[in-house]
């Protein structure tokens, strides 16, 4: 996550029932003390509303893109060029809907049920990453998805691994180490096809120039756009700004751009020795809005196959029950 949405609209319940802050004081105190010193928040915990309506959503959202980001790459498993590279693939996308679980899991903690996050989704009230509604239109598309999608997710995710929140602290640790995998076989895709002929490398950098952009608005809206993110920092879900990760991300990934031999689209972006940063040109926050807003190239698609996917699971779901309400029935009948 594909975290760039701590400033969406507010999605699903809140369980912590009608809390008086006056009459709830001592607890709130209490929460106050371990955030303050750095501590964690387990899910028996007592915490605010608005901290719990918070995790709910963005943990949510987070769930929610790991699952929809399965299928622009999922749309390449069958054409992947070799056998290695479909095994790859195909590891890379069960370990996105693995995270996917992880943070149903994590979310579900918090007192809302899977049925009415997944509903959220399929209803279109809830968010997922806005860099899934882009096309992938070759197979440079799924190395340089790894490269810099997985690449841009890791710098987002690594802080939340101290995210106050213990449940979605320690998922994120297992799916940061899984990521790590994710953006290394894009690149090590794309450096066999830039080692390849004139039309793999061309393919490559095609590819980089549709996608640079967008993947540096996965960091969410400039600072002084983004009026929740002093809340989230306080209650020690968000770590570091949406402007500070873009420049962490950028900084790191020119270097890897001039391994292998691709040229980022922005004819700004140049070493400023004062600052020890990259400078960059101006990111069109028009583009990142509309797709938001469901104008981006593929939203109706992905929400249709996402909303399909799981219509053709229903099956699964009932057999699972079925055979969990036989086993019940049956421990039942030996304890008696
Ligand atoms: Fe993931
Ligand atoms: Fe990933």
């Amino acid at each position: 996550m594909y975290t760039q949405s701590l400033d969406q609209a507010p999605v699903g319940t809140d369980t912590n029932n009608a809390i008086d802050i006056h009459q709830d004081a001592a607890k709130q105190a209490a929460f106050d003390a371990v955030i303050d010193a750095d501590g964690k928040i387990e899910a028996q915990d007592w915490m605010p509303a608005a901290y719990r309506k918070t995790l709910v959503r963005q943990i949510s959202q987070h769930a929610h893109s790991e699952v929809v980001g399965m299928l622009p790459e999922g749309n390449w498993i069958s054409r992947a060029p070799s056998l290695k590279r479909k095994a790859i693939l195909l590891a890379k996308v069960q370990d996105e809907a693995g995270h996917g679980l992880y943070l149903y899991s994590a979310a579900e903690t918090l007192g809302t049920g899977r049925d009415e996050l997944l509903d959220a989704l399929h209803s279109g009230r809830a968010k997922y990453s806005s860099i899934f509604n882009y096309p992938t239109l070759s197979w440079a598309d799924v190395g340089v998805i790894g490269w810099l999608v997985d690449g841009a997710a890791i710098m987002n995710q690594v802080p939340l691994c101290r995210c106050s929140y213990g449940p979605y602290a320690r998922a994120m640790i297992r799916v940061c180490k899984e990521e790590s995998f994710h953006q290394r076989q894009g690149f090590d895709a794309l450096l066999a096809m830039m080692q390849g002929t004139e039309a793999q490398r061309a393919m490559v950098q095609e590819s980089v120039n549709r996608w640079w952009w967008p993947v540096l608005m996965m960091f969410g809206p400039p600072d002084a756009d983004s009026p929740n993110s002093a809340q989230g920092m306080r209650w020690g879900i968000k770590r570091i700004s949406n402007d500070d990760l873009r420049q962490k991300f950028i900084d790191a990934t020119v270097a890897q751009a001039e391994t292998l031999g691709v040229t980022l689209p922005d004819p700004d972006l140049t070493w400023n020795e004062a600052t020890g940063h990259y400078d960059f040109g101006t990111i069109n926050w028009q583009e990142f809005q509309d797709v938001l807003a469901g104008k981006g190239p593929c939203n109706t698609e992905r929400l249709a196959t996402r909303v399909k996917a799981h219509q053709d699971g229903q099956w699964v779901r009932d057999a699972a029950a079925a055979y969990a309400r036989k086993q019940a029935a049956k421990q039942q009948r030996q304890a008696a």
